[in-house]
């Protein structure tokens, strides 16, 4: 049975973005966050407040927030650290996604720490987050595969979800990091998922490297998600994950789910314009099929 109604949060100003060499300037950004907004998105990702050594693309973070942040949609922006969630808590901002992969072998490479010495800093920042009222993410990376460790557990996808759960989370969203999933693993993990979590939003974040972000969207529909994170133009990968390439494309997404008749409120037209906002600033290809066609 599918859904009539998907929720889409746009993860392009961030997920797209971070892994892009060349600055993109802020107001570009800026302006691509209010076509993005104006297409009829409600959720997104608008930056993130990590090491600006690390990722220097993100360096315009507070910019970004300050600029971007309207009532009418959910602006989240991501924090790794405590030093991250202080820059934010100076901000208007009311939603912020914390990151830890399953495997310790990915999140020494993006965060410099292992899984546990991550849960230990992150989990009671939740905490703390939900005391204050904020509204509170966790991406949850390498759920199916790991770049350094291979084919990760579920049971242990699932325990880490259930230490944000117990610690206050609003919403878990779980990432295929470099899109090796294929649809039986995303209908396993996700009927998992939803049967022992069923009472946090429950979001998956499918790359494309190897074309199965539509399918496995399709299987984690079939498994009860109504909540898909996308990057408007199939931009993105993390920096610290070989292989990633770009997340799925928001408009091929919005596409198959418009033509199955699944609404998703968004306006397939403006969201075009949007990407056509950002492209030129871009040192990639734009490759989703939707853009292609449109031009
Ligand atoms: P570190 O080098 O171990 O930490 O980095 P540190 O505490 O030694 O700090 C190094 C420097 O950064 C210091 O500056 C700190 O002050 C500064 P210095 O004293 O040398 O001048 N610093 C910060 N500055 C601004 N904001 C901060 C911050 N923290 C420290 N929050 C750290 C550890 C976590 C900071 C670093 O590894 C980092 O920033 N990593 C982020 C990597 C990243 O952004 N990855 C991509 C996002 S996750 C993702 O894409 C996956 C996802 O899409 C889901 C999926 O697809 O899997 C969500
Ligand atoms: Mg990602």
């Amino acid at each position: 049975k599918l859904p009539k109604q998907v929720t889409i949060i746009e993860v392009g100003p961030r997920d797209g973005l971070q892994n892009e060499q060349n600055f993109v300037p802020t107001e570009v950004k800026a302006a691509f966050i209010r076509k993005l907004k104006a297409a009829g998105i409600k959720e997104m990702e608008l930056t993130s407040f990590v090491s600006p050594k690390w990722v220097p693309q993100m360096r315009d973070a507070y910019d970004i927030v300050e600029n971007c942040l309207t009532e009418d949609s959910r602006d989240i922006v991501l924090a790794p650290n405590r030093k991250g969630v202080e820059r934010v808590y100076e901000t208007g901002c009311r939603a912020i996604a914390v990151f830890v992969g399953v495997s310790s072998g990915f999140n020494r490479k993006n965060i410099n720490k292992s899984t546990e010495e991550a849960l230990e800093e992150t989990l009671p920042l939740v905490k703390e987050m939900k005391e204050r009222n904020y509204f509170v993410r966790a991406c949850i990376s390498t759920a199916f595969h790991c770049p350094y460790e291979g084919k990760v557990d579920p049971y242990e996808t699932l325990a880490i979800c259930k230490a944000f759960r117990d610690a206050g989370v609003d919403e878990l969203s779980v990432a295929d990091t470099i899109g090796q999933a294929n649809p039986l693993e995303a209908f396993s993990l996700f009927s998992l998922l939803k049967r022992e979590l069923p009472d946090v939003l429950m979001t998956a974040h499918f790359h494309d490297t190897r074309k199965m972000a539509l399918p496995n969207i399709l299987a984690s529909m079939q498994a009860g998600v109504t909540r898909f994170d996308a990057s408007a133009g199939g931009l993105g990968g993390c920096p610290f994950a070989p292989g990633a390439t770009g997340n799925v494309a928001t408009e091929d997404v919005v596409y198959m789910l418009d033509s199955m008749g699944i609404s998703t409120g968004i306006d397939l037209e403006k969201l075009t314009g949007a990407i056509r906002e950002v492209s030129s600033h871009i040192s990639r290809k734009i490759e989703s099929g939707y853009y292609n066609l449109s031009l």
